[in-house]
Formats: structure tokens, sequence, C-alpha cells
């Protein structure tokens, strides 16, 4: 199904912090885990609404490399809820075209969540409606720690020479080597900080810091963060002709 975009000059790939849900929750007097399973639900209705606003790209960060300092109830459940997703999603991200792919370091994530992570990215490989990105286990420097070592086993194994790198080469040993840049980052529940969520690739990214809890953010919201990107000036360091 082909979609007109509401925005067409808006954000091809949009990126997103999704901060919020324990607050949501302890707002309601429930635990922590039921704001995630209501922030899993935005991530589905967030997929559904990129067409329509003209965003190829969605890169969401589901955990990061940090998150494991949580209580181990915590990080138990967001497992759980990981592999749920996965199960129950697939299908329907299949249907609606979606492409998906995971980011972020596997090899700490327990062996059936990456093997569902295994099973969505080959199911969806061949969609090209909405490339949806999901980051887990990820962290920046992380990712940059792992790209280096890698580059240096290409030098030292003498397929690649000092002087041949530069900042292509070195994106394309990221986890992120096959995504355009972002072209806005939109962190929710009010906290203005990127907590080492893509920072190579937001170099030139417009930032979006909401008030709204992410189990909150809805569609109209989206969209409604999603056009004010049309009306900026983005010059990447240039000065205006
Ligand atoms: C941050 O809110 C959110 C997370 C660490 C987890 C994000 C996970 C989801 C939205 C669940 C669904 C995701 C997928 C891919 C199914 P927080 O817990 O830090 O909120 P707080 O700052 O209010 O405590």
């Amino acid at each position: 199904m082909t979609v007109t975009p509401i925005n067409p000059d808006g954000p091809n790939h949009v990126a997103i912090i999704m901060d919020g849900n324990g607050r949501w929750a302890t707002q309601r007097g429930r635990p922590r885990l039921f704001g995630h399973q209501a922030g899993a639900k935005r991530v589905r209705q967030a997929v559904e609404t990129c067409p329509q606003l003209g965003v190829k790209y969605l890169t969401i960060f589901a955990f990061s490399t940090e998150n494991w300092k949580r209580t181990q109830s915590e990080v138990a459940g967001l497992m759980a809820l990981f592999r749920r997703y996965i199960q129950r999603e697939s299908n329907y991200l299949h249907r609606l075209g979606t492409r998906v792919r995971f980011i972020g370091e596997r090899e700490k994530l327990d062996s059936k969540l990456q093997k569902l992570m295994d099973f969505l990215e080959k199911l969806t490989e061949h969609n090209d409606t909405t490339h949806l990105t999901i980051a887990l286990n990820y962290g920046a420097r992380d990712e940059v720690t792992r790209a280096t070592q890698r580059l240096a086993v290409e030098i030292a194994e003498k397929r690649l020479k000092p002087e041949q790198v530069n900042s292509e080469v070195l994106a394309s040993f990221l986890d992120t080597c096959m995504l355009p840049d972002p072209d806005l980052v939109i962190r929710t529940s009010g906290e203005a900080r990127i907590s080492n969520f893509l920072l190579w690739q937001s170099a030139y990214a417009e930032y979006e810091f909401i008030d709204t809890h992410w189990p909150d953010f809805t569609p109209d919201v989206f969209e409604t963060v999603v056009g004010r990107f049309g009306g900026r000036d983005r010059r990447f360091g240039a000065v205006k002709a």
C-alpha cells in the first residue's frame, strides 16, 4: 500500500529514546513493568504511523548497556517482554512490510532471545515499507569500541592500511552500517540528555526533548513532533547560500 506522507520535508530517519515508562507506572500506583508493557503497545503504534509521516527509518532504544544495573526483577521482566514482543508481533510486523533489525551487543542476551531476534530479522529481510531498528543491549561507546577492535584486526592482518581509515570506513564497522544517519532524535519524558545513544550517527541530527512519558506517546504526539521538523533550517556546518 502506498501512503502519501503528511510532511514530505519530514525526517527520513527518526530515532527515539523511549523514556518515562517507570514514572508513568508509578504515577498510577503500578509496578514499573506495567509501564514497560504500556510502552510496548506504543512501539506498535509508532511503527504503524511511520508511512503516513514519511518516516522510512525508525530506530528505538529498548535496552542500554547501562540498563543491566536495574534490579534483577526489572531486567528479567524486560527480557521476557522483548521475547513476548517478538513472538506476538513478528507476523504483524511482517504483514505491515516492516524490516526489523537489531543493534547492540547480542552475546550477553539469553540464547532464546537471540534466536528470536535472528528469526525476526530473517523473516522480514526483504521488507521495505518501514525499517525498524531496535537497540537492545546497545551503548554508543560500546559500539564504537567493538568497531575499533574489528578495524584494528583488519589493519593487523593487512586488509586495511591505517591511512585508508576515514569516517566512511569507520562508519562501515558500526552496528548501524546499513542505516542512514538519523535526522531527528526524540527523547520522551523531560530529560535533555542523550544517554549513550547513536553518538556518532547523530552528529547532525535535530533533537526534540518532550515532556510526554513514552506510554503517552500517541500517533498525534508523533505527528506533532515530526511536523516541527519541516520548519528547521539544517546547514550541516555550512553557511546558507
Ligand atoms: C525507559 O523508561 C525505558 C526502558 C529502559 C525500556 C524501554 C522499553 C520499552 C518501551 C518496552 C517495549 C520495547 C520493545 C521493543 C518491545 P524508564 O524505565 O527509564 O522510565 P523512568 O525514567 O520513568 O524510570
